[in-house]
C-alpha cells in the first residue's frame, strides 16, 4: 500500500483539525475523521439499513449502466476515491474487464484496515488485475494519485455532498487539474428529496447511525487521549431546507468540560450545545451540472435510478477545454 497519511501526517491532521473545530463556535468537525476501521464497519451497516436508500440506488444505476459507463470511457485504470469496501465497485471492474480495457484498480481511502483489506478480496477476485491501494486523503493528495493510463475516476456514494460548496469547488477543480484528455469522472450525488426521508436516512431507530456519529469521539478519545462520553451526547439529523443538506449533530445532554490531553486543551460544552460532525448535500441535475462545467468537466451522461434518488454523472476531459 503507497501511504500518504503515515508518520505524523495523519495524527497532526486530526490535532489541527480538533483544535480549529472545537474553539471554533459553533463547533464542528470534517467528517473524514468518522472513519477509522470501526467507522466503517458502522458505515457499511448504515449501507444495509432500510431507511439508507443511496447505496441501494447507486447499485441499481451501475447494474443497468456499468457497461455503458465502460463503453464510453475505454479505461485501463480504475481509481476510486473514498472506495471503502468497494463493494459497489465490482460492477465497474467487472464491466471494463469484460470491455477487455481493465489493467490497473487504485482504490484510495483514509481507513487503511478497511482498504488493505478491499484491495486483497479484489487481487483475489481479479487474478491479473494490478491493484494499488493508496492511503491517502482526496482533499489534499489528488496530485500524488497515479496518472499512468486512461483513467476513469469514480467517486460513488454521494461522497462529494460530505464536502462544503467551497471545499466541493476547490475539490472538482484540483481533480480536473490532474486529470488529461480521455479521462473521465463518474460522480455519484445523492438528490434532492421529501425532508422525510432523508432525515429518516439519517436517523435509523436501531441507532446505527447514531453510532457511526458518536465513533468520531472515540476516535479523538483514542488519538488525542481525550475523555469523550460518547453515550452523554444526543445524535442529531436534521435537514436544511435551504442549504439543502442533511446535518449530523451531537448534542452534549448536560454542561460537560471535557479533557482533551494531548492538545492540552479542555472543550467546554453548555447543555443542549451541539458540534456539527458531518454535511450531507443533496444535489439537483442543474446545480451539479453546473458546478462540473465550471471545474472544467464535460458532462456525457446522467443516469438516475428508477425512482430518480440518486444520480451517476459521467464527466469527460474536453480535448479543448472551452
Ligand atoms: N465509496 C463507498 C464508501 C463511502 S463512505 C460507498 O459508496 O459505499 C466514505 C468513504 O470515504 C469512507 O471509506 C472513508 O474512509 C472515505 N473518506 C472520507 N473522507 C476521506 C478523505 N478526505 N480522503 C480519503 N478518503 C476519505
Ligand atoms: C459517505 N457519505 C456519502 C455518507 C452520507 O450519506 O453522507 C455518510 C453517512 N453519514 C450518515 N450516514 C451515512
Amino acid at each position: 500500500m503507497i501511504d500518504h497519511l503515515g508518520g505524523d501526517y495523519l495524527r497532526q491532521a486530526l490535532e489541527s483539525d480538533v483544535r480549529a473545530g472545537f474553539t471554533s463556535t459553533p463547533k464542528w468537525l470534517p467528517p473524514k475523521w468518522f472513519y477509522d476501521a470501526a467507522g466503517s464497519e458502522l458505515f457499511a451497516r448504515i449501507t444495509r439499513l432500510a431507511e439508507y436508500y443511496p447505496t441501494r440506488c447507486e447499485l441499481e444505476i451501475l447494474r443497468r449502466r456499468a457497461v455503458d459507463v465502460a463503453a464510453l470511457s475505454r479505461a485501463d485504470t480504475l481509481v476510486e476515491l473514498g472506495s471503502g469496501t468497494s463493494e459497489k465497485t465490482v460492477l465497474l471492474l467487472d464491466a471494463l474487464a469484460a470491455a477487455g480495457t481493465l489493467r490497473a484498480y487504485v482504490p484510495v481511502d483514509v481507513d487503511a484496515v478497511t482498504l488493505e483489506a478491499a484491495a486483497e478480496r479484489l487481487a483475489v477476485r481479479y487474478r491479473g488485475l494490478d491493484v494499488r491501494p493508496v492511503r491517502a486523503d482526496f482533499e489534499r493528495h489528488l496530485a500524488l494519485l497515479p496518472r499512468t493510463g486512461r483513467r476513469l475516476v469514480a467517486f460513488l456514494g454521494g461522497t462529494i455532498g460530505n464536502l462544503t460548496p467551497v471545499a466541493r469547488e476547490v475539490f472538482l477543480k484540483e481533480l480536473r487539474a490532474t486529470m488529461r484528455p480521455g479521462d473521465t469522472l463518474l460522480l455519484g450525488a445523492d438528490l434532492v428529496k421529501d425532508p422525510a426521508r432523508l432525515v429518516a436516512a439519517y436517523d435509523d431507530p436501531r441507532g446505527v447511525t447514531a453510532a457511526f456519529n458518536r465513533n468520531v469521539l472515540r476516535v479523538i478519545n483514542r488519538e488525542l487521549d481525550a475523555a469523550f462520553e460518547p453515550e452523554a451526547f444526543e445524535h442529531v439529523a436534521l435537514y436544511d431546507e435551504d442549504d439543502e443538506w442533511i446535518e449530523m449533530r451531537l448534542r452534549a445532554a448536560r454542561p460537560m468540560e471535557v479533557p482533551i490531553r494531548a492538545l492540552g486543551l479542555t472543550a467546554a460544552f453548555g447543555a443542549g450545545e451541539e458540534l456539527r460532525t458531518e454535511i450531507s448535500a443533496k444535489f439537483r441535475r442543474e446545480g451539479l451540472l453546473g458546478e462540473l462545467s465550471r471545474a472544467g468537466f464535460a458532462v456525457a451522461r446522467w443516469y438516475t435510478d428508477s425512482g430518480g434518488d440518486f444520480a451517476l454523472t459521467l464527466a469527460a476531459v474536453p480535448i479543448v477545454n472551452s
